[in-house]
């Protein structure tokens, strides 16, 4: 019986009748032919045994069936995994937006306006889908504070409540989008120290179009803040960054130079954004310095950001002395400055009075005169540059600096001349309101016409202050005690 045909048959046998239930001999007529088939190869005799074992016991029977389920399952559910993602590739859309972008900004604000106009609409309408306006669901938020502190002394303040990181749904356009707000915190943008940043957004993939009539809603509604509005830079690392709030733009009108000069300045200027094509041509860089020189509270800094605005352009506002800004910094800095801006720097004198720039607790501070220098004189980058600079003290600046190329154009802002204060007297006040204000104005001409002969000025500032707390009598009466030995 130990014969491995016998024991073959045998197996075929128990199998069958396993399955079909019918008695062992019953089976036994086809024994013949099975075992001349079988005998012809030898079938080693241990694998037969342990094929009897799992043929016989109906546990492994049974394991073989689990496995069975198992394998389909496991199939199933890798063949779905590979279907969602599929799915997901072929019917969503991601768009990532980082905060080096401008985009990152907007959308964090639109986002932001989106859940304010929704909570004004709330009250009058009751269903989410037949709400016009965007759908926002944030539950959790971040504050983002811009804060202005005027010259004046009065500030503002703006919190912004903005989709802090985590995940956010909203409804644009009857899209859903899913926006993930993410936060690498080990590693910060080298020179800022900001943490990098990411938003991204997802959809389905018939409505990525939507993605770009977002950002621009975003774009134009950031543009839409800053109407009319002034925005002033300033260095972050090597990154230029809005300062504050957009102001108001000052009129140019506003800033009352002598006779003259507040045109010669403009003119030039826009004389020089009309000649880009002039500057290609010869090759010569596209920049143009600038330097206002005066006594303080003449009118500098405000001339130059009333001219920014009425030019529609932005300041960015760059301090020499201040700590860390080394010369590789500052050749950066001046190198890559926003498109349509002014770079402004005030007290050059203040940093440079020597060559080698010292601060007051003897530290040598990092950008050098020759570092300066060669900021300003600049690679060969095609993009347009408008310098200012500022001082109270032209007879301290070092004669390299003032030299075509570095500044082009130099003017004196001085202290009120007798015109000057007329106007600025008699733009102060109402007209209406005051009916002798232009003998006012005369006699204010007449008395600063006077002390200026015994060497005596008044400065703007100095007017301005008079007239911000007087009346017009009053005030012209008052301004006789302002004037100082210059
Ligand atoms: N020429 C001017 N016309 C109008 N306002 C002036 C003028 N000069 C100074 N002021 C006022 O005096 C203040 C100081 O002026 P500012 O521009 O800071 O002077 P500067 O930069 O020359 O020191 C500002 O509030 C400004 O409105
Ligand atoms: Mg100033």
């Amino acid at each position: 019986m130990s014969d491995a045909s016998t024991v073959a048959t045998v197996k075929t046998i128990s199998n069958d009748a396993l399955t079909t239930g019918l008695p062992n001999s019953a089976l036994r007529t086809p024994t013949p032919v099975s075992t001349s088939t079988v005998s012809q190869n030898v079938v080693p005799t241990q694998p037969s045994f342990v094929g009897s074992i799992i043929g016989d016991n109906p546990y492994f029977q049974a394991g073989f069936g689990l496995m069975g389920l198992g394998v389909v399952l496991t199939g199933a559910r890798q063949a779905l995994i590979f279907g969602l993602t599929t799915l997901r590739r072929r019917m969503l859309v991601s768009l990532e937006i980082s905060n080096k972008d401008k985009a990152y900004d907007w959308f964090l604000a639109w986002m932001a306006h989106q859940t304010q106009v929704q909570a004004q609409t709330a009250a009058s309408s009751r269903s989410i889908l037949s709400r016009s306006v965007p759908w926002v669901r944030s539950h959790q938020l971040s504050v983002e504070t811009a804060f202005e502190q005027r010259n004046n002394g009065s500030s503002s303040v703006v919190f912004n409540l903005v989709a802090g990181p985590g995940t956010h749904w909203f409804r644009y356009q009857r899209a859903w989008m899913q926006v993930k707000r993410e936060r690498e915190t080990r590693s910060m943008q080298m020179m800022s120290g900001q943490p990098w940043e990411t938003v991204t957004l997802t959809t389905l993939s018939k409505d990525r179009n939507l993605f770009s009539s977002l950002l621009s809603e975003a774009r134009e509604l950031a543009m839409k803040g800053n109407e009319g509005k002034l925005v002033v830079m300033t260095a972050w690392g090597i990154e230029w960054r809005p300062f504050g709030l957009p102001r108001r733009k000052r009129p140019l009108k506003s800033v009352v130079l002598d006779e003259g000069v507040s045109e010669k300045i403009e003119n030039d200027v826009r004389a020089f954004l009309d000649r880009r094509q002039w500057y290609a041509d010869r090759g010569i860089p596209y920049r143009r310095g600038y330097l206002l020189h005066g006594p303080p509270g003449s009118g500098k800094s405000s001339f130059i950001q009333a001219l920014a605005g009425s030019l529609g352009y932005d300041i960015c506002l760059l301090n020499l002395s201040e700590r860390g800004l080394a010369d590789d910094k500052l050749f950066h800095l001046l190198s890559n400055a926003p498109e349509r801006s002014i770079i402004l720097m005030e007290d050059v004198d203040a940093a440079f009075n020597k060559r080698v720039q010292t601060s007051e607790d003897g530290y040598q501070s990092s950008v050098t005169f020759s570092g300066f220098l060669n900021a300003l004189d600049g690679v060969a980058s095609g993009e347009e540059r408008i310098i200012f600079l500022t001082t109270n003290h032209i007879e301290k600046l070092d004669p390299a600096l003032i030299r075509p190329g570095r500044v082009d154009l130099a003017c004196l802002i001085d202290d009120a001349s007798p015109s000057q204060a007329k106007r600025l007297f008699t733009g102060f006040y109402d007209s209406e309101r005051n009916a002798d204000l232009e003998s006012l104005g005369d006699e204010l001409e007449n008395t600063v016409d006077r002390e200026m002969k015994q060497g005596r000025r008044v400065s703007m500032a100095a007017l301005q202050g008079t007239f911000i707390r007087s009346e017009p009598e009053e005030a012209v009466r008052a301004a006789k005690e302002l004037f100082i030995e210059r």
